[in-house]
């Protein structure tokens, strides 16, 4: 990225050319008919060179590429400097240039692999044992509450950052679970998140984690300030907090203020995103359930993703393909979203969770050097586990007017082999046709066919599947602690090679910050009507009925 928009480099107007020229008239039937190698020319095989064996096939043959738009596409990822780029990152350089921060969440997981300068780097195995202490203290009941009792409920009480990651790995890795330690997770301001929590814990026996990189989110320490509340009516004491209260920040002025010894904080550093931070002190709650030992090995598949996003060449380098595709798909054929679907019940939030991790990061309209871009920039994500979806949003993916993305994601053994895997197979039987019907289709004549001379126009053509729609699958494979690493890394990298291309800052979220002004501007307006002031109409007349009518 030197000061160019992505659309100046030549390789952009080349992708524009065979679009033009070919890739609206495109069909994936006549892609395969043509070319009886499709499949192993555009599927790759990822096989982890260090730490824990993990093995993934990205299988990219269904997408809408041929050959010449793949090499355009790592053309122009080499004339936006990608490989530049993911070199400064590891090496700890302020990327993040609109806060002047280094991005270094592959620092978390590196094991003393790569040279890191910044400074906090060498603090990290610090962090992580002070984490495995606590871990195992909390997990063998050496750690006790103030009436001496174990503790068998942990609450993480944060937002964004702070808790997607948590909640979303915790869930994938649930068959490593401590099944008679409860964990819940509070992030909503809505009082009847933590109200429902807190019915569900005992003050004896509850550890609350405040997880907020600044200590300041309004969310978490309303909500903190809550269940402080409601312990000490039990508690009394406030000098019990320390057995019941511990803060995850790198805050330690606000962590103290706030009541929570230091010795109960455990540190990270700003050059960790929030929306990059389960795998710093934020992932306390991961490895309270699943163990510490277990949370390494989802540090170390994170690591071996992170060593193959750094050395591999770009034509097999799995998040600079994945990204280039993206982009293809966003920027030239016009797509605004793009489908997380894992056919994987344990990674049942993995959408919610990229939706911080890829709308935070790449929904940008500036680049860093602050030229409105003339592209369409992140893509819209969601999804759903299948096979769920399928009964409910896949018809319009099939048969809609919208081309959409779709990762479809499954590991190949099931934790739960009931009736012999019966259900896995039925469920990855899904996991294969989906994406077959989404590349081929059925055409006109096949629907006739089937339907004999006698149906009507009306209903042959209900029955038609366009021939153009597109899927990519990444594929985990087990163990399964390992590969969530593996597989979150891939997608925070595909952000990065994007983000990279599209000249934006992938680390700064600038974009949160004017509603959350307006809200506290509007808060200290709430109790008289005539106290509101300063908005357009819409605003005041909502304000008014809600004083009006509220009942308190
Ligand atoms: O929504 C904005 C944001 O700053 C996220 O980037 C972050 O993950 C979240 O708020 C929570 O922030 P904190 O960890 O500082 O409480």
């Amino acid at each position: 990225m030197s000061g160019k928009l992505a659309s100046d480099y030549p390789s952009w107007k080349k992708l524009q050319q065979l679009y033009d020229a070919e890739h609206s008239k495109i069909v994936l039937k006549d892609l395969f008919a043509q070319d009886p190698q499709r499949f192993s020319k555009f599927s790759r095989e990822y096989n982890s060179t260090s730490g824990p064996d993990v093995t993934m096939l990205v299988d990219l043959s269904k997408n809408l590429i041929t050959e010449p738009v793949l090499e355009t596409l790592l053309e122009l990822a080499r004339e936006a400097k990608v490989e530049e780029y993911r070199d400064k990152m590891f090496a700890g350089e302020h990327i993040n240039t609109s806060e002047d921060r280094a991005v270094l969440h592959v620092a978390l997981r590196n094991f003393n692999d790569f040279k890191i300068a910044e400074s906090g780097a060498d603090e990290v195995s610090a962090v992580l044992d002070h984490m495995k202490e606590f871990t195992e203290a909390v997990r063998s009941g050496a750690w006790k509450g103030y009436t001496g009792k174990t503790i068998n409920t942990i609450v993480n009480i944060g937002i964004g950052g702070s808790d997607l990651g948590p909640v979303m790995v915790t869930e994938a890795l649930k068959p490593y679970a401590k099944r008679d330690l409860a964990a819940h997770f509070v992030s909503n301001i809505d009082g009847t998140h933590i109200a429902e929590t807190l019915r569900l814990c005992d003050p004896e026996t509850t550890l609350f984690i405040i997880a907020s990189k600044t200590f300041t989110t309004q969310e978490t320490i309303t909500n903190a300030e809550t269940a402080r509340g409601w312990f000490l009516a039990s508690a009394k004491d406030k000098a019990h907090v320390a057995k019941h209260f511990v803060a995850l920040s790198t805050n330690t002025k606000a962590v103290t203020g706030f009541g929570i010894h230091e010795s109960n904080m455990f540190q990270f550093w700003d050059w960790v995103g929030g929306r990059y931070s389960l795998w710093s002190a934020i992932g306390l709650s991961i490895a309270l359930v699943i163990g510490y030992e277990n949370f390494e090995q989802l540090l170390k598949g994170a690591h071996g993703m992170d060593k193959h996003f750094k050395e591999t060449p770009l034509e097999d380098n799995l998040p600079v393909l994945m990204a280039v595709i993206g982009l293809w798909y966003n920027d030239f054929y016009g797509s605004q979203t793009l489908a997380l679907l894992p056919y994987d019940q344990y990674l049942h939030k993995f959408a919610d969770y990229f939706q911080q991790g890829d709308m935070e990061s790449n929904g940008k309209f500036v680049t860093k050097n602050g030229q409105r871009v003339n592209y369409q920039t992140g893509p819209i994500i969601w999804g759903a586990s299948g096979t769920n979806g399928q009964h409910s949003f896949y018809q319009l993916v099939h048969q809609g007017t919208k081309l959409i993305p779709t990762d479809f994601i499954a590991p190949t053994t099931s934790h739960n082999p009931i009736e012999h895997s019966k259900h896995h197979r039925i469920l990855l039987s899904n996991f294969f046709a989906q994406p077959e019907a989404l590349a081929f289709g059925k055409t006109e004549e096949e629907v006739k066919r089937e339907l004999g001379p006698n149906a009507s126009e009306a209903l042959v053509k209900s029955k038609v599947f366009q021939k153009r729609k597109v899927s990519r699958h990444p594929r985990a494979y087990s163990p399964l602690f390992v590969s969530v690493g593996a597989l979150i890394a891939l997608y925070e990298h595909k952000i990065f090679v994007q983000g990279v291309i599209w000249g934006i800052n992938s680390f700064d979220q600038m974009g949160v910050e004017l509603g959350k002004v307006l809200a506290k501007n509007i808060l200290a307006q709430l109790e008289k009507p005539e106290d509101v002031k300063g908005h357009d109409s819409s605003t005041t007349g909502l304000i008014h009925y809600y004083q009006k009518n509220r009942k308190e």
